[in-house]
């Protein structure tokens, strides 16, 4: 399995760190457009090999895509971050050039690869790679509910007192601060709802901080987040490589399903050596499905940015 990540940034070399120390790939190209950047950034993570215990091979190159040649994968992490108090959507004009001319470029040496999409705004990008490249649908993926999740077990577990483990929970619809939408209905605690434990107004809570999950670090760091994202990625590569075809709410295309046509937005998918193998329909509440489409509003107003 090889593995190209694009932009050896905060998220890119956190995902390939995390790709390299599960050790299921053979090899994992970073690239940046920054001279000597991902050489540097691929240097640092090789001299860990030893220390951490793992085979895959990393290189780091600038700008080169001939050296990503044959990838299985690609991770498009380029582009710029947010900083405190901005939207994701500010960052549309800068990110769609660069995620559009990158994809170019990945499936002209890679011409079988599956993307995943990490530049933000990121429903939006992976619209636009959809578009930009032409590639079958369940070959362009996009990263936010398999993070947007994880925010809320750490908040569900953090209410509940409980370790990690021992909660479930979705995120699914827009990667945005207003447009996620935490299934709190169908969140579990070893497999009782947590609407036993916790409080409506708690509950609430709990949604509300995962929904802001994001900015509360971008305030915190004074950048975007890297660790959570770059292991939510390394997740998602996974199941492909071992073909674990295990759920997660990614951006996927959609053709009719949760009645969306022509956007790509966050859904449950079964992810596998195909990438996208299926699109889970989960039966959604009245009120969740009026969420769900105010959300995907919202993705194609940005989306008519492009
Ligand atoms: P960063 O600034 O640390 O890294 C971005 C890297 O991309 C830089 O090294 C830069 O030189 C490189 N780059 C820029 N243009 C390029 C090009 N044309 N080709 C190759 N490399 C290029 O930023 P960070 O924190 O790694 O974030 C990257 C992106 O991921 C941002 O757009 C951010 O908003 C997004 N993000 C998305 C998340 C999600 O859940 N989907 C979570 C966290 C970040």
């Amino acid at each position: 399995m090889k593995v190209t990540v694009v932009g050896a940034g905060a998220v890119g070399a956190s995902c390939a760190e995390y790709i390299a120390i599960k050790n299921f790939a053979s090899e994992v190209v970073l690239i940046d457009i920054k001279e000597g950047f991902a050489e540097g950034k691929a240097m640092d993570l090789m001299q860990t090999a030893s220390l951490m215990g793992f085979d895959t091979q990393i290189t780091g190159v600038t700008n080169d895509y001939s050296k990503t040649a044959g990838s299985d994968v690609a991770v498009i992490t380029s582009g710029i971050p947010r900083k405190p108090g901005m939207t994701r959507e500010e960052l549309i004009g800068i990110n769609a050039g660069i995620v559009k001319t990158v994809s170019a470029s990945l499936v002209q040496y890679s011409p079988n690869v599956i993307i995943i999409v990490v530049s933000n705004p990121m429903d939006t990008m992976a619209y636009l790679a959809h578009k930009s490249t032409g590639l079958p649908k369940n070959r362009i993926i996009g990263m936010g509910g398999a993070l947007d999740s994880a925010r809320f077990k750490f908040r569900l577990a953090e209410a509940l007192g409980c370790p990690q483990s021992d909660v479930d929970g979705m995120v699914i619809a827009g990667h945005s601060d207003t447009g996620m939408l935490p299934l709190t209905r169908l969140a579990v605690r070893n497999s009782v709802p947590v609407s036993e434990f916790l409080s409506e107004e708690k509950l609430a809570e709990v949604a509300e901080a995962t929904k802001v999950g994001g900015a509360t670090l971008t305030k915190l760091l004074g950048t975007s987040a890297w660790y959570a994202p770059g292991a939510a990625v390394s997740s998602m590569v996974q199941a492909i490589a071992c073909d674990t075809k295990k759920m997660f709410p990614c951006s996927a295309l959609l053709e009719g399903e949760y009645g969306l046509k022509d956007i790509s937005i966050g859904v449950p998918c079964i992810i596998g050596k195909n990438g996208i193998e299926k699109i889970v329909e989960i039966e959604l509440s009245d009120a969740e499905k009026a969420k769900l489409a105010e959300s995907a509003d919202g993705v194609r107003a940005v989306n008519n940015l492009l």
